[in-house]
């Protein structure tokens, strides 16, 4: 079965020519983007995810291209049309085609794009799940709480992990502190044993499942602090895990080549992936 995308009003076959040459998303990067995980056959915190694209957009001053409604509409017939039960939702505004010149085009109509794929759905087996981590200079720009498609310094640090045999690459501030992964949120057990997280600014994504599983925590009685980790704190940690739309709780257990706390899943991981399975797939699930 080929793979159908959405892009500006028509469904289209997945490999087939669809932007214009001069889609500001393609020239300038000059756009917004969303992953919306996918279980079941359902979006995952559907509302969470929109009103993150939304700010997003306001940021940048990017007009919606639809009413809420008619993006649910897109959104539910390209699962459909994709076939898929576990997996993703990516969604992709760009501030739309005009001729080549850097300030705000005056008659551009933004360009929506949203495709679909499987993937591997709700991690049961949270040992099999671990990761290995790097440390990398975060090398972005100052306004990464918006969800924007320029992602050059994501990519290369992604890469850098993967050559260097792990997952993620947890990115440090010119301060050493740990902002955030490079495609994921970052937390760790510190060696007090106090969960932590960097507190919402500019350097990094308001996570959706940052925001989920803190409300998770409300419910729960672990030491938790919203504290920015030092490099140092970071690799004398019990425990690192990332969360993200597609890690969901992801533990790290060996960063830069040395094991993490005692190199495997540790309890809070664990019970955290248990509340936010939870509160994402429901109790009846497992
Ligand atoms: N990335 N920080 C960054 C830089 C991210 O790219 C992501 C998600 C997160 C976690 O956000 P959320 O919990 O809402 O997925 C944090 C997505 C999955 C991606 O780019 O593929």
């Amino acid at each position: 079965m080929s793979r159908i995308a959405y892009v500006d009003g028509r469904y289209v076959p997945l490999g087939e020519p669809a932007i214009a040459i001069q889609d500001r998303g393609y020239q300038f990067a000059d756009g917004v983007y969303e992953v919306i995980p996918v279980l079941g056959g359902r979006l995952v915190d559907a509302p969470r995810h929109l009103r993150r694209l939304e700010r997003s957009l306001g940021e940048l001053r990017i007009p919606a291209p639809l009413s809420g409604g008619a993006l649910s509409v897109v959104m539910a017939e390209v699962l459909r049309r994709n076939r898929v039960r576990d997996g993703l939702l990516y969604l992709q505004i760009s501030r739309g085609v005009a001729r080549r010149e850097h300030p705000f085009p005056a008659r551009a109509r933004p360009v929506l794009v949203v495709t679909a794929r499987p993937g591997p759905g709700f991690p049961e087996d949270l040992d099999a799940w671990a990761v290995a981590a790097i440390t990398h200079p975060d090398q972005r720009w100052a306004r990464c709480d918006i969800k924007s498609i320029a992602l050059l310094p994501n990519v290369l640090a992604r890469q850098a992990a993967r050559e260097a045999g792990a997952y993620e690459a947890i990115l440090l501030d010119g301060a050493g502190m740990v902002t955030e992964g490079a495609a994921s949120t970052v937390w760790v057990v510190d060696a007090a044993g106090v969960l932590r997280t960097r507190p919402l600014d500019w350097a990094i994504l308001p996570g959706c499942t940052r925001e989920a599983l803190l409300a998770c925590l409300a419910e729960s009685n672990l030491a938790f602090a919203e504290r920015a980790v030092s490099v140092e704190e970071l690799r004398t940690a019990r425990e690192i895990f990332l969360t993200s739309a597609t890690s969901y709780v992801r533990p790290v257990i060996r960063l830069d080549g040395a094991p993490v706390g005692e190199g495997k899943v540790g309890p809070v991981a664990r019970a955290l992936h248990a509340l936010l399975r939870r509160a994402l797939v429901g109790e009846e699930a497992g």
